[in-house]
């Protein structure tokens, strides 16, 4: 049994999140790399308004392809307005989950993890619809827009999920 960790990540809490579950799990790393730049308070103000209200954006390259070889997938994304982030919703929305064991891992500003919820629910929906089975979501801590929460801190919290949670 293979595995992917598919992330999307603006300012590197994620990816350093990605990275860290790669490396215990011996997963394949797969960044979900948008056509379209998100710098600056345009960017940011952008971003939310398109997470809001569900938009996808365009993905450079085959994710998808990359993913169909592994049949667990570990999802992780930012939360953005108490949402998926536009790249996660276009991989979601493409996505073959047949067979496919899914655990969603996300990072936020908020320590009490708002709109995760919603989120979780969304995507095992998507998930159980496609054939696949939602093995859970984990909501991590990381900070402010735009800032870097450290990468002791981000691995901390994943140490105990994989501890605990035995994903
Ligand atoms: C456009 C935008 C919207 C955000 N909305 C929320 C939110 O609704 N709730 C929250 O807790 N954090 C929110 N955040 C904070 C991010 O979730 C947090 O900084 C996350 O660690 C970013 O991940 P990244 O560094 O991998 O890009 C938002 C950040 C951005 C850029």
């Amino acid at each position: 049994m293979s595995s992917a960790v598919i992330y999307y990540s603006r300012s590197n809490n994620t990816r350093t999140g990605a990275e860290y579950i790669a490396d215990k799990k011996g997963s394949e790393l797969i960044e979900l790399i948008e056509a379209k730049g998100r710098k600056g308070l345009t960017g940011f103000i952008k971003s939310g308004y398109q997470a809001v209200s569900g938009k996808t954006s365009q993905l450079v390259g085959d994710p998808w392809e990359k993913a169909e070889k592994h049949t667990s997938l570990y999802l992780m994304t930012p939360i953005w307005g108490g949402k998926t982030t536009p790249a996660m919703n276009a991989f979601l929305n493409k996505a073959d989950f047949k067979g496919k064991d899914v655990t969603v891992i996300t990072f936020q500003a908020d320590d009490k993890g708002s709109g995760t919820e919603g989120v979780y629910s969304n995507i095992r929906q998507i998930v159980e619809n496609g054939g696949g089975v939602f093995s859970g979501g984990y909501a991590m801590h990381s900070t402010a827009p735009g800032r870097f929460a450290g990468k002791e801190y981000i691995e901390k919290q994943l140490g105990e999920i994989i501890e605990h949670a035995k994903i």
